[in-house]
């Protein structure tokens, strides 16, 4: 399947835009249908461009059949700009086997591996993706948190300038994934002043000015939510996520042009399902209470496509 006979788009002209007025392209991870139609219509009702960001383990956890059904069934048209995304993409096969079901745009997420070794995979990952016109991410500088369910990165490194244009002068990535202070997962290390390093971003930006640059780990973790987590039978242990003031500045004056967010779509749905379920005890027809996981979702999503990424109103 090639991803325009589902109506997608790559990310390329997303990012060109994004970036020339000041905006962020939102990835939102998915792994159910609920979650698809939680992102899909908030996209829909701000007229946003979308990324629908797919891991490893969600797309092996819907299968890719189920998956590219859904996606289908939707009926998309390149005019909504939705892009399909390989997230974390752990090896070149894992990318290739994306491509070939249908993804519009690749990560391959070698950024632990030596640098040798993370330029060799990448460029045979857009040597493969260039011939169907796949969008490609790459990354240099390690998150500190969880990126993906088998591998959990205890390790934090900025993201160094001069690798990274070493990095993109060798591969001619289409985009690149940088380390300034986000981390993935619930409970995110600060940095020294909590903020995010905006220094290294700018070096970042003044050696590559033409690559589009993306932002992991965005997640602000809604104190509300974790508390009625916690509240209604939950056990999240207090922690703070990336201030979303940071996050806008990043989406709409610098070249962050996407931004990816998972937790906080996680910490909504499971707010809204324990809420529910607390309070009509006698309820067991899980389309409604997973109807008010989706919803949460849902509103989650229009409060970052309007308050962080500033991309509603842009199709
Ligand atoms: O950055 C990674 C995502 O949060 C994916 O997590 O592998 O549990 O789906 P997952
Ligand atoms: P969060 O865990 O902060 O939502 O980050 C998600 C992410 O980077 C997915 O690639
Ligand atoms: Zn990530």
């Amino acid at each position: 399947m090639n991803y325009t006979d589902l109506g997608l788009v790559n990310t390329q002209k997303m990012f060109d835009n994004a970036i020339k007025h000041g905006y962020a392209i939102p990835a939102f991870n998915v792994y159910n249908m609920e979650t698809i139609s939680a992102v899909m219509t908030a996209a829909n009702y701000c007229h946003s461009p979308l990324i629908i960001a797919i891991s490893e383990s969600a797309l092996k956890y819907m299968g890719g059949d189920m998956l590219i059904g859904m996606i289908k069934s939707y009926k998309l048209n390149p005019g909504q700009n939705i892009a399909l995304h390989l997230d974390h993409g752990s090896s070149v096969d894992a990318c290739i086997h994306a491509i070939k079901l249908g993804f519009s745009s690749v990560m391959i997420d070698c950024s632990k591996l030596p640098f040798d070794e993370n330029v060799e995979n990448t460029k045979r990952v857009l040597d493969f993706a260039k011939k169907y016109d796949v969008s490609t991410e790459s990354e240099i500088g390690i998150l500190f948190g969880t990126e993906d369910e088998n591998t959990n990165s205890v390790l934090s490194e900025f993201t160094d300038p001069e690798i990274a244009q070493q990095f993109v002068n060798a591969t001619n990535t289409d985009s690149l994934a940088i380390a300034i202070g986000t981390s993935h997962g619930v409970y995110k290390p600060q940095t020294e002043n909590g903020k995010l390093r905006f220094d290294i971003l700018a070096d970042i930006q003044g050696r590559l000015p033409d690559t589009p640059l993306v932002l992991h780990g965005a997640s602000t973790v809604p104190q509300h939510l974790v508390k009625a987590i916690n509240k209604f039978g939950g056990d999240i242990t207090q922690s703070n996520g990336i201030d979303a003031k940071q996050l806008s500045i990043a989406a709409t004056q610098t070249n962050i042009c996407k931004i990816n967010m998972d937790t906080d779509l996680r910490l909504s749905f499971t707010a809204g399902v324990r809420q529910y379920l607390s309070e009509h005890p006698a309820d067991m027809n899980p389309r409604t209470y997973l109807s008010t996981g989706r919803d949460a979702v849902c509103n989650n999503c229009l409060y970052a496509i309007r308050e962080i990424m500033h991309s509603d109103d842009k199709i």
